[in-house]
């Protein structure tokens, strides 16, 4: 890292040097660290949207080139050669594996897919309408409460179970997840399928038959999956990081982080689109739709349109669009109606000046609902699926906070804009 300096001037003219530091990519970051203690004054930045909050090797993206790497390697590139367990390997130790490697991996992912009993039964205790992400999350952060024995986030090969173990049992568990959902009993893992394999299986299997999985549908998730498993400080990814600066068990800290992931803002905007889609309902409605998204009196919004840090095609986006087109063609094509709908809001938003002057092109979240739809499905699971995939980048930020010598707890400071000091009132006087 080469440093430079930059010039902060405070009022009475008093200035100071503050180092500016030099990434391998992207815009420099001036180091704000000493402005505090030197000048007595905070930064102020909500939404963190010019705060580099962290130092990471792990992903890149230049949301004005639309470009994103794990790890250095393109996201197509991964995309077109690649498969989602090979990118949990590059994203979790930072090189693509050997051979035997992956197959060392890919074997000690496999038996870490069962969950013990007791996990199992706390599905029991909730509701059968219970929203899956509620049930994932809560069950997420009761796993805190097992693995005693390899919980110290300072030693390495704890670290790396845990790692193995979250990325194995979350498939399992968001499939009990969506089997309690719908009243069917819990499939067990079989060691016999890939990933994304094993999960079609939890998923849509029963005991009274035999299922066999669609091959063009596991494709499809490895896909969804490997775009999906990391994209450097996002709103989950940097609450994991902040829940587990406290040295909080690292089963918590991925609870938050699903916790985060709910919203529509962030992971439930592909649940979203979907509800959209629905509420638009035809062709004919997409231009009162697009001025309603576009009046600043309505909260309606484009679901599955901007980025924080995309102001150009989301990468991952152009590549979901493509294996859309492939899954409907193959698997029936059975929501081709929403998918034309979906293309013609596409078309018609790109045009739209309000959404060309505010750089708001589709993300993510605008197709990737479409296929899981497709593969059947409901909706309120679609955001389970991104958790799934989501875990990995949580698990390799996690891992590179608690090993970086400069790593301290998330401790942000405020601007207060409440009361000054003022004295009690006793309450028969108020
Ligand atoms: N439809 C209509 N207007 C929009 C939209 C939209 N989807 N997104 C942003 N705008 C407008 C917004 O009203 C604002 O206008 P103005 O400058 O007049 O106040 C301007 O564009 C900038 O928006 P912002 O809310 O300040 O931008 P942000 O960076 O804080 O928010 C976002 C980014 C993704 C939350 C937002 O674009 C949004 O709510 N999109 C819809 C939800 C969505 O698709 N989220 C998935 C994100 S990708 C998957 C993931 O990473 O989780």
């Amino acid at each position: 890292m080469t440093e430079k300096n930059y010039t902060l001037q405070n009022a009475s003219g008093q200035s100071v040097e503050l180092p500016v530091k030099s990434g391998s990519a992207g815009p420099d970051v001036v180091d704000i660290r000493s402005v505090y203690g030197d000048q007595g004054i905070f930064t102020f930045d909500p939404g963190f949207a010019s705060t580099a909050s962290c130092e990471s090797k792990i992903t890149y993206i230049d949301g004005a080139k639309g470009v994103l790497m794990y790890r250095g390697y393109p996201v197509e590139q991964l995309a077109d050669k690649s498969s989602f367990v090979e990118v949990c390997y590059l994203l979790l130790y930072g090189e693509l594996p050997s051979g035997d490697q992956l197959a060392e991996f890919e074997h000690s992912i496999i038996m870490h897919t069962m969950i013990n009993e007791t996990i199992l039964r706390l599905f029991n205790g909730f509701h059968y309408d219970a929203h899956p992400m509620a049930m994932v999350a809560g069950v997420v952060a009761s796993m805190s409460a097992f693995y005693h024995d390899t919980t110290d986030i300072q030693n390495e090969r704890h670290r790396d179970i845990f790692a193995h173990r979250i990325i194995a049992k979350l498939p399992t568990i968001a499939a009990a997840a969506y089997k309690h959902s719908v009243g069917q009993p819990f499939m067990y893992p079989r060691n016999d399928l890939g990933y994304a394999a094993n999960l079609l299986h939890m998923l849509f299997a029963v005991p009274a038959e035999d299922y066999e999985v669609n091959e063009v549908a596991a494709e499809a998730i490895d896909l969804l999956f490997l775009l999906h498993a990391d994209h450097e400080q996002n709103c989950s990814t940097s609450t994991v990081r902040l829940a587990g600066s406290s040295g909080a068990n690292p089963y918590s800290a991925v609870a938050a982080g699903i916790s985060a992931l709910w919203g529509p803002a962030h992971g439930g905007a592909n649940e979203a689109v979907l509800r959209m889609l629905t509420q638009i309902g035809s062709v004919d409605q997409i231009d009162k739709y697009v001025d309603k998204a576009k009046d600043r009196d309505d909260p309606f919004r484009l679901m599955g349109f901007g980025h924080r840090v995309y102001k150009n095609f989301d990468p991952r986006a152009t590549i979901i669009r493509g294996a859309c087109h492939k899954v409907l063609d193959q698997l029936g094509r059975v929501d081709t109606p929403l998918f034309d709908l979906a293309l013609r809001l596409e078309e018609i938003a790109l045009k739209d000046e309000y959404f060309i002057e505010k750089k708001l092109y589709p993300n993510v979240d605008f197709y990737s609902g479409i296929i899981y739809r497709a593969l059947g499905l409901p909706t309120s699971m679609f955001t389970v699926m991104f958790a799934i995939a989501r875990t990995v980048g949580w698990v390799a930020h996690w891992t590179e906070m608690i090993t970086d010598p400069e790593h301290r707890i998330g401790r942000p400071r405020q601007l207060y804009t409440g009361p000054d000091k003022r004295d009690y009132t006793d309450i028969s006087k108020r």
